[in-house]
């Protein structure tokens, strides 16, 4: 197929982009690299640098394009509390007008980046697709919104769309060839990325938004799952999309681990201190949240494979040495 990748600089889509490759697929990237590094773009694919919103210019009809893997937006729930019209902008306006832009050229497959934060505070766990969504943060709100958006237009106009929801993604992609890729935001807010950092002494600590939250040791619950069995996900989802029908699916592990238990798995991959500051909760962080992803597993065939966290940590510092 030929496919046009957005975001295909970042960490997640650059990896699928890779599987694509490799799999045959014709990969068009379209990143405007405001937080991304086209070093991350696989060299067999043809790069545009620009914005989502102006994808009208290379999705035309006579393109070719036979689908879209939507992964381009701002990532941050934290900065999507202090500076909402970004997110607004970055992730709902733009994903309206792909949506227009697609259609208008007749490009009817859409895989769509969606995340757990659609979910907000879970009332139970692990989280299914069928949980209420309540987003408690902005980016999740923004995310959420095109996900509706979808359903109508694949309900409407024939779309074949899947959306998954990722849990937090994390590792890096090693390929057999040596190739890696990983995460590198700017400026970077995720948890084992910056726990890297101290790691390394790039920074001198921890910063740990809150430990009085209703978990066993006080810190968040996340579901750490690994890029590579993440992108996998995405290959199936795109021969599984069925015209006008919008699919969703949760991606992760299943387990949850905490702040705390994620940085002694730092300390014990890298064998460096990892000194921490506590800080007050960050706005906008549910407590726990891990998924039920049995759906992907019955209906795409899907099944995580790199699930140790000491693992997904250890690809993730191989990546960090390689930068640094
Ligand atoms: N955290 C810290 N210190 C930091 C950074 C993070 O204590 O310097 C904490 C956060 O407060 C949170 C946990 O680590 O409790 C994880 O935070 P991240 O920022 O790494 O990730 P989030 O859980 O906020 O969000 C990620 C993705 C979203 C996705 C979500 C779904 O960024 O895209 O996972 O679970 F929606």
């Amino acid at each position: 197929m030929k496919l046009l990748v957005t975001g295909g600089a970042g960490f997640v889509g650059a990896v699928v982009s890779r599987l694509l490759l490799d799999a045959g697929h014709t990969v068009v990237v379209l990143d405007d690299l405001s937080r991304n590094d086209a070093a991350q773009v696989p060299a067999d694919a043809q790069f545009v640098q620009g914005r989502v919103q102006d994808a009208a210019e290379i999705l035309t009809p006579e393109a070719g394009f036979d689908g879209v893997l939507h992964f381009a937006g701002l990532i941050s729930a934290g900065e999507s509390m202090s500076l909402p019209e970004l997110h607004w902008e970055a992730n709902t306006r733009a994903g309206l007008n792909l949506i227009d832009a697609m259609r208008a050229a007749g490009v009817r497959r859409l895989i769509f980046s969606s995340t757990a934060a659609c979910y907000g505070e879970p009332s139970e766990l692990p989280l299914t697709e069928n949980a209420v969504t309540m987003p408690i943060n902005t980016y999740g709100a923004t995310k959420l919104a095109v996900d509706l958006a979808i359903a109508s237009e694949a309900r409407a106009h024939k779309l074949a769309a899947v959306s998954l929801r990722y849990f937090n993604v994390a590792g890096a992609y090693v390929g057999a060839d040596g190739t890696v890729i990983g995460e590198r935001h700017d400026p970077e807010t995720h948890l084992i990325p910056i726990a890297l950092e101290v790691a390394a002494g790039k920074r001198e600590k921890m910063p740990m938004f809150g430990d009085d939250y209703p978990t066993p040791d006080g810190t968040c619950i996340r579901d750490y799952i690994h890029v590579t069995d993440l992108a996998r996900a995405h290959l199936r989802a795109l021969e599984a999309a069925t015209p006008g029908e919008h699919r969703i699916y949760n991606l992760g592990v299943g387990t949850g681990f905490s702040n705390k238990q994620i940085i002694d798995a730092v300390r014990e991959v890298t064998g460096a201190d990892v000194p921490v500051e506590w800080l007050p909760r960050r706005p906008g962080d549910p407590a726990a949240l891990y998924a039920s992803s049995a759906k992907a597993q019955a209906e795409l065939g899907w099944t995580p494979e790199k699930t140790e966290v000491a693992d997904i940590v250890a690809d993730a510092w191989t990546f960090y040495r390689r930068q640094n």
